[in-house]
């Protein structure tokens, strides 16, 4: 079993329209490699800027900062949706709504099941973690728009260097001098960095804009940054 988290930047392009290519190319790469490897998946996609024109024009509404998460939760099932319909024959029709109807779904379904948001006050990375927890999943790839985790923020300082691994107390420092809200969780939310501090999961961030760095990640290749305990 594998947890495939794709990044809701990836999705769409600067002239904020849907990168529908990638999701094909992605649709593809997963096919050959659950073709190939005989194992079992589940997806996790971001909200990206979906996600933040909803939860912008919620905020200026008045809405509470939970029902904001909550328009984030749906912006990403919705992408989720065009992964699935991407993924026709292969994925369950419908992105769960909670953990619990995942754990169902799960029992259930052989099928692909590609996930959205599950609830407010996390992000889609806590999703993906709470689901690699439950099925023991051999690795969890994050696909960003990043080659990986750097020592700064490579957007603010060109210097900054590449890690090819990062200890995940390094990760959960990183994570805690991030302020939280809506639309705005960091690189991995605190829930989602617990829950792979706990589980010991195998977590490798990987650059998404290339589908065949997903297909390098999945067969074991040392790409990207990979969580160490
Ligand atoms: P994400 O933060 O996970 O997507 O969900 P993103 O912004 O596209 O980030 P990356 O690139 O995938 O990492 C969008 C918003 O949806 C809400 C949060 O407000 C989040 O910022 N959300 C998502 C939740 O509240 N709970 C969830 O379980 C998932």
């Amino acid at each position: 079993m594998f947890v495939i988290k794709i990044g809701g930047s990836l999705l769409f392009d600067d002239k904020e329209q849907i990168n529908d290519k990638l999701i094909s190319k992605y649709a593809k790469t997963i096919r050959n490699v659950v073709n190939e490897t005989k194992k079992k998946c589940a997806i996790v996609v971001g909200g990206g800027k979906l996600a933040r024109k909803y939860i912008t024009s919620s905020r200026k509404l008045g809405a509470s900062e939970s029902y904001n998460d909550i328009m984030g939760i749906e912006a990403a099932k919705l992408n989720a949706r065009l992964l699935i319909g991407a993924l026709d024959g292969i994925a369950y029709p419908n992105p769960p709504n909670s953990f619990l109807e995942f754990q169902k779904l799960y029992n259930l379904t052989e099928k692909i099941i590609v996930c959205g948001g599950f609830q407010p006050g996390q992000s889609t990375n806590a999703v993906a973690a709470s689901i690699a927890e439950l099925t023991s999943a051999e690795k969890l790839v994050n696909l960003t728009d990043v080659d990986g985790v750097y020592t700064e923020d490579p957007d603010k300082n060109p210097n900054a260097k590449l890690l090819e691994e990062m200890p995940i107390d390094d990760l959960l420092e990183l994570i805690s001098k991030h302020e939280t809200k809506a639309g705005q969780y960091p690189l991995f939310d605190n829930t989602a960095v617990q829950i792979i501090q706990r589980s010991k999961i195998a977590l490798q961030f990987v650059n998404g804009s290339n589908p065949d760095n997903l297909k390098k990640a999945l067969l074991g290749e040392k790409i990207g940054t990979l969580i160490t305990f």
